[in-house]
């Protein structure tokens, strides 16, 4: 906090300073200029024009032509105000841009990018993102090919760095994940990323067309295709209402969507890539039953097929699972189905009552 405000500080100063320099600058160099013009008339009229007759409108010329000079001088003069702001900006892009990737691929030759069956095997995976800080304790776990796995747990529990270790977004610490049987850093980036579809918590939306959000601007997905993945997830008829279909604009952060919609819209997003394993980070927020219905169709035909990992907040999505994980700060406390989870009457249990004591 005093750190904050003592930047704040120099920032509204610098600022002040920066205005104050403005305000003199400019009124100083119009006055000399009015004043420097005003002389001119002054002179001219008193001295030349005595002199010689006739002369009139070359004075008047050249006083006009003075100030067609002195505006283009002034212009640039503000420009490299723009400028210098621009370099700044441009400085910030280029300092992404040049930020080498964090997980350099440890495989040297280029594996096939086969379809992945979908196999996932965590073993005894220890994870921090700051050092002394431990998020995962030793995670362990299984998923053949097909199964979905719903996973659960308090909020901050590790749920979503466990998806994060997976597309490697992240570099565990300790102990291993295995896709197929085999490691995850002896896969490319692009391998596994390709592979590997992930619709997160909160879906971010670019302004510009509903097309261009779903494709994410790669031009080798046609129209035809989009609609069709829409159709499946069952979102195609909401689009069509729309102003323009899948031109409408849907603006920055997807302003003009209900968070639903958004959601639906990130599954059509991952379907259209066909990926061998899913991963689907759940929203909590509350959704009308009109939308979670659709979504709960949705995520049906979003897991056909796949090895998925559901981070899971709906009865619906949980029951359906193959297995449970129940996390707890880090440490996977209870796997099994749902009945075998409540008759254990531990952590599940709990929060199960917990979350769905509510008659719905
Ligand atoms: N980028 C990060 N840097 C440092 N700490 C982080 C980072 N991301 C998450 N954490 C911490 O790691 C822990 C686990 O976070 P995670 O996002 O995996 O929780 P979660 O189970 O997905 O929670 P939620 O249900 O709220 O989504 C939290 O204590 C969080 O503060
Ligand atoms: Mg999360």
């Amino acid at each position: 906090m005093e750190k904050f405000k003592v930047i704040n500080r120099q920032h509204r100063d610098a600022n002040i300073k920066a205005i104050f320099a403005y305000s003199v600058f400019f009124p100083v160099v119009e006055i000399v200029l009015a004043l420097s013009i005003g002389l001119v008339v002054w002179w001219t009229s008193k001295e030349a024009l005595h002199l010689q007759e006739n002369q009139q409108g070359t004075v008047i010329a050249f006083i006009l032509c003075l100030n067609l000079l002195f505006r283009p001088l002034r212009v640039l003069a503000d420009k490299f105000n723009v400028l210098q702001m621009g370099i700044i900006a441009s400085e910030r892009v280029f300092k992404v841009l040049d930020n080498p990737e964090a997980a350099p691929p440890i495989a040297t030759q280029t594996i096939n990018p086969v379809r992945f069956k979908g196999k996932i095997e965590f073993e005894n995976v220890k994870f921090s993102y700051l050092p002394d800080v431990p998020v995962l304790k030793g995670i362990s776990f299984v998923a053949q090919p097909g199964e979905t796995v719903a996973l659960i747990g308090h909020t901050g529990s590790g749920k979503t760095s466990i998806t994060g270790l997976l597309t490697r977004l992240y570099e565990f610490q300790e102990g291993d994940i295995r896709i197929d049987d085999k490691s995850v850093t002896s896969y490319s980036l692009d391998e596994i990323r390709s592979q590997v579809g992930v619709v997160l918590q909160d879906v971010f939306l670019f302004s510009g067309s509903i097309l261009d959000n779903i494709t994410l601007r790669n031009p080798s997905i046609t129209l035809e295709k989009v609609e069709e993945a829409s159709r499946m997830i069952g979102l195609h008829d909401f689009i069509m209402k729309l102003p323009g279909g899948y031109h409408y604009d849907v603006r920055e952060r997807g302003v003009g969507l209900s968070m639903g919609q958004r959601q639906l819209l990130s599954f059509v997003r991952a379907l259209l890539y066909n990926p061998s394993i899913l991963i689907l980070d759940e929203a909590t927020s509350s959704i009308d039953s009109e939308s979670e219905q659709l979504i709960q169709l949705a995520i049906d035909t979003l897991i056909k097929g796949r090895t998925s990992i559901v981070i899971a907040h709906r009865l619906s999505t949980i029951r359906k699972a193959n297995r449970i994980m129940v996390l707890d700060k880090g440490v996977l406390v209870e796997s099994g189905t749902h009945e075998q989870l409540m008759a254990l009457n531990g952590h599940y249990a709990r929060l199960f009552r917990m979350q769905f004591s509510t008659p719905q």
